[in-house]
């Protein structure tokens, strides 16, 4: 997909409106983990280096449209400041009469921040009047915020339609990355975990015709093999998906996609670091038990499929990588897929979190800042914020 780049608006002396995803982890009023506010670093100095006033629009949280203290994008700003080197000014509101006068006021090479765009019930609501009242703010619009780009928000889609628009550096990194696999080299190997399977059931059904093999190991692997008539003790499964699993079942047959279910899991009584830790037959999981993490034969199988396959995806951790003894199955997965000469992706979230843990980052083809933004471009969904920036 040819998108429009930043790199060919005309911002000397402008005013440029940039839609970032600051949607990061607080904690104790601090930035816990600054990637995505680093992944934006290129856009922001390209825009001052070349003569622009920069305005940063972005989301944190869910506020549901009211004011949520805890959701306020400051400790954003000083890390930012922190990392860009000069001040970053934080704006009490993201539309009104004192944020366009703070703004006029400024000059260029300044860096405001706007606060929670969200805070507003229209953003999400995609209302044209307010997706108005943002682009009064500037001259020129760019869109850097991958991770948000399947909301068809008013920072995100109907801004595009008051000024000229533009894709951020990191938008176009994004974005040619993930079109590699538009036409994989195969085997095209998905790899799918994370703790629920609601929220990964409608990813598993797109993938199905669009891979060779799918890996699935956490809670999703828990309801599949549950809603596959195994035992799983009192692991955490979802009953109201077992049709619709079945249905992805019957659908990869008819497609010949094989899908891999653990064979063993490590299981615990829960979550705690201290408690026993046993390994058992993934369909005979005793009651009292759960599945946290996946064993070591699973191990070995799905590091044979990953070292065969030419193309890998991955997203969602293969058990709880937090506490360390369920960490191994996310961590020896991690390093298969760093070890294999397959083209790698791995989804943003948990399962970066989890390659920046475990130091493999680098060793990663690509590692996106999206989460939920990843797979709706692997599913083939129609983006809307991906269709205002085409060229
Ligand atoms: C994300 O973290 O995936 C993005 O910021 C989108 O957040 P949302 O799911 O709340 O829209």
């Amino acid at each position: 997909m040819e998108l429009r780049g930043v790199e060919r608006a005309d911002i000397d002396g402008k005013t440029v409106l940039v839609r970032v995803d600051y949607n990061v982890p607080l904690s104790g009023g601090e930035v816990a983990d600054d990637a995505r506010l680093r992944a934006s670093l290129p856009t922001v100095q390209h825009l001052l280096e070349h003569g622009a006033k920069v305005v940063l629009i972005s989301h944190l949280g869910r506020p549901e449209g009211r004011v949520v203290e805890e959701l306020r994008l400051a400790p954003v700003a000083v890390r930012l400041g922190e990392l860009l080197g000069r001040p970053v000014r934080q704006l009490e509101d993201c539309v009104g009469p004192d944020v366009s006068a703070a703004i006029e006021q400024g000059s260029t090479g300044d860096v405001f921040l706007l606060e929670n765009v969200r805070f507003h019930p229209e953003e999400s609501a995609n209302e044209s009047g307010f997706a108005r009242e943002l682009a009064r703010l500037g001259d020129v619009y760019v869109n850097d915020a991958f991770a948000a780009v399947h909301r068809a928000h008013a920072s995100t889609v109907g801004i595009a339609d008051h000024l000229p628009a533009y894709a951020g550096l990191l938008m176009e990194r994004e974005v040619a990355a993930l079109s590699r696999l538009d036409d994989p080299e195969r085997p095209y190997v998905a790899i799918v975990g994370g703790k629920k399977a609601r929220s990964k059931l409608g990813a598993l059904r797109d993938l199905v015709p669009r891979v060779d093999e799918i890996l699935i190991g956490g809670g999703v692997a828990l309801t599949f093999l549950r809603a596959h008539g195994a035992e799983v003790g009192d692991s955490v499964v979802d009953e109201g998906l077992f049709d619709e699993i079945r249905g992805v079942g019957a659908a990869a047959e008819r497609e010949g996609t094989a899908i891999h279910l653990p064979e063993d899991v490590v299981i615990g009584v829960d979550l705690s670091p201290e408690g026993e830790v046993r390994t058992s037959d993934a369909r005979a999981i005793p009651a009292g038990w759960q599945g946290l993490d996946i064993g070591p034969e699973t191990i070995e199988r799905f590091t044979e499929r990953i070292l065969a396959a030419k193309t890998v995806v991955w997203t969602g951790p293969l058990g709880a990588f937090e506490v360390e003894p369920f960490s191994n199955g996310t961590r020896r997965i991690g390093e298969a897929v760093a070890t294999s000469d397959a083209y790698s992706v791995i989804g943003g979230g948990e399962t970066g979190e989890a390659m920046a843990r475990f130091g493999l980052v680098d060793r990663i083809s690509y590692v996106s800042t999206g989460g939920g933004a990843c797979l709706a471009l692997l599913r083939g969904k129609h983006l809307p914020a991906l269709e205002a920036l085409r060229s």
